[in-house]
């Protein structure tokens, strides 16, 4: 465990009501002593390697590369994982801290679905009570993780309010956690929100970049770049973990890119388009209006489309260490075509931003040198999206007569 950190920067801290002190410094305390617990860590680690799947691999893309014509390019198949996505590492990892703290009911807040299948998986696994709050939005465009939830155990709860996507989530489950704390653990499934969840979702999801440091080290990868896509931040700060203390790789997280850079039609927060605000607990950069509205956004992976980022990102950014930049809807679109008909990967939606930049930044580099993108998940739960976009007649058909059967 590396030093526990409150604020990264100006960002971060814990900005709650009087009530959700307590329960937060609770969880603060379980998670320090848990963490040095060797006890803790060696079923941690056996569990991430027995039920979630790790490591995960780390592919070359030899036809990506050719095609290409530039770095060699590296992925890294966090999609292999149990359940998708990299959701499940930390899912594992608060589910276990929520059985020694003796909670006995878990809610969690889900966008893509991808955090609230992994935690549904991990509460039907350890026989914990599990309630997700998820925008009526995102149910609809998610519709394949809600059925994965309820087959797992696992009560969903439309979100109607607000935009209905993420946020609102959010803000359903720090109600019902307001309300519910002696008893619930809330699973929160990106490195946001009130400390000590940055500094905890960093720790379990820096699995990524330590498998993956050792992973460059024994195939002699010169690594350029790390490149990521960034909603709340968790994949990102996971990935980037272990290089975070030196100059180089270069480390490039990827926002929403949407379908343009008016408000509302993007969920890029970095680069001078987010302002300093506090939201949900914590402090950070937030689409918002100059009366610290939060703006609606806008992408067409649920997992980005959210107004705030991780404050510890947000620090990153501000001091340079990370470079951020955005990939549109349909670059996100291309790129889940191109590594399919590459690679015969299908990326998640969300990951798909940062295959987007690796294939405009490819030639950028020569062959020596090696650009490594985060799958942070697959593409199964995009199926609806994608065949509306890519092969919308026949897509159509095909539901039609499904829905007359
Ligand atoms: C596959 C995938 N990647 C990325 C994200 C974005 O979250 P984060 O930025 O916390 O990694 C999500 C969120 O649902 C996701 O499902």
């Amino acid at each position: 465990m590396k030093r526990y950190n409150d604020f990264f920067g100006s960002f971060g801290g814990r900005y709650v009501a009087e009530m959700l002190r307590a329960p937060l410094d609770d969880l603060q305390e379980a998670f320090l002593q848990a963490a040095a617990d060797p006890a803790f860590t060696r079923e941690l680690e056996e569990t991430l390697r027995d039920f979630a799947g790790r490591p995960t691999p780390l592919l070359k893309a030899e036809n990506a590369t050719r095609e290409l014509g530039g770095a060699s390019i590296y992925i890294k198949l966090e999609g292999l994982a149990n359940t998708g996505a990299h959701k499940i590492n930390n899912a594992v990892g608060q589910a276990m801290l929520a059985r020694r703290m003796g909670k006995t009911r878990i809610i969690a807040e889900t966008g893509a679905g991808q955090h609230g299948v992994a935690t549904a998986a991990v509460c039907a696994r350890l026989g914990i009570p599990c309630r997700v709050y998820m925008g009526e939005v995102d149910m609809r465009r998610q519709r394949p993780n809600v059925f994965w939830m309820e087959r797992y155990g696992a009560e969903v709860v439309s979100v109607t309010t607000g935009s209905a996507t993420l946020k609102d989530a959010v803000n359903e489950a720090l109600r019902d956690w307001a309300a519910s704390f002696p008893t619930t653990h809330y699973l929160l499934g990106s490195a946001l929100g009130p400390s000590p969840y940055p500094d905890m979702v960093r720790e379990f999801q820096s699995v990524i970049g330590r498998e993956l440091a050792l992973q460059l080290r024994e195939k002699g990868v010169d690594c350029a770049a790390l490149v990521a896509c960034v909603g709340g931040g968790s994949n990102a700060i996971g990935f980037f973990s272990a290089f975070l203390e030196s100059d180089s790789p270069v480390l490039i997280g990827v926002e929403a890119g949407g379908r343009g850079s008016g408000p509302g039609q993007h969920a890029a927060r970095m680069n001078g388009r987010g302002r300093a605000g506090i939201v949900q607990g914590y402090k950070s950069l937030f689409l918002a209006d100059s009366d610290g509205q939060l703006l609606s956004t806008h992408s067409i992976s649920a997992g980005l489309d959210y107004p705030g980022i991780g404050p510890q990102l947000a620090h990153l950014g501000e001091e340079g260490r990370i470079k951020f930049t955005t990939a549109s809807d349909s670059e996100a679109l291309d790129a889940v075509q191109f590594f399919a008909r590459t690679e015969g990967l299908v990326f998640a939606l969300e990951s798909a931003h940062a295959a987007a930049e690796v294939m405009r930044i490819a030639r950028d580099y020569p062959r020596e040198k090696s650009l490594v993108v985060n799958m942070s998940g697959r593409g199964d739960k995009d199926l609806f999206i994608l065949a509306r976009a890519l092969d919308p007649d026949r897509w159509t058909a095909f539901l039609r007569e499904e829905a007359a059967r």
